[in-house]
């Protein structure tokens, strides 16, 4: 379902405000997200790097995590914040993260400053996906 103007609004400018706080001394690639919960309640996340290399984390990951924490049970919106010259899309582990809580048809925003460059459904990003309704018997 599509979200308004103001939604976009609130989700650009908490991923923003979350970026501002990634931890990326490694990549230097900075990324906010934020996502939309079904009580239309706002929750944001940063990118979160580690000395080990590996352990490090995706903006997207944390917006989730901050979101199930707070007691969201599913995503309406996701919107990921970076800069680059490619679209800063979800990685493909945030992609399956992301399925766990939305519908085919949720919005991924992709953005940059204070705009945003693009808009794709989760089906686009991710189609034919495994999800939780694939592991019933
Ligand atoms: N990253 C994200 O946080 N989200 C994305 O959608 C793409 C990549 C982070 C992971 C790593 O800290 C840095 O960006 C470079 O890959």
């Amino acid at each position: 379902m599509a979200i308004s103007s103001e939604q976009t609004r609130r989700l650009l400018d908490a991923a923003r405000a979350a970026r501002a706080h990634a931890h990326a001394p490694y990549s230097r690639f900075l990324v906010g997200a934020a996502v939309l919960d079904d009580e239309e309640r706002i929750h944001a996340g940063c990118n979160v790097e580690n000395a080990a290399y590996p352990l490090g984390t995706c903006a997207e990951a944390a917006a989730i995590a901050a979101m199930v924490a707070a007691g969201g049970k599913r995503l309406r919106a996701v919107l990921v914040v970076g800069e680059s010259r490619e679209l800063v899309t979800p990685c493909g582990g945030c992609r399956q993260r992301i399925r766990e809580f939305a519908d085919a048809g949720t919005p991924v925003l992709v953005a940059e400053g204070d705009r945003v460059l693009a808009q794709f459904t989760l089906a686009e990003l991710l189609p034919h996906a495994f999800g939780p309704e694939n592991l019933a018997p």
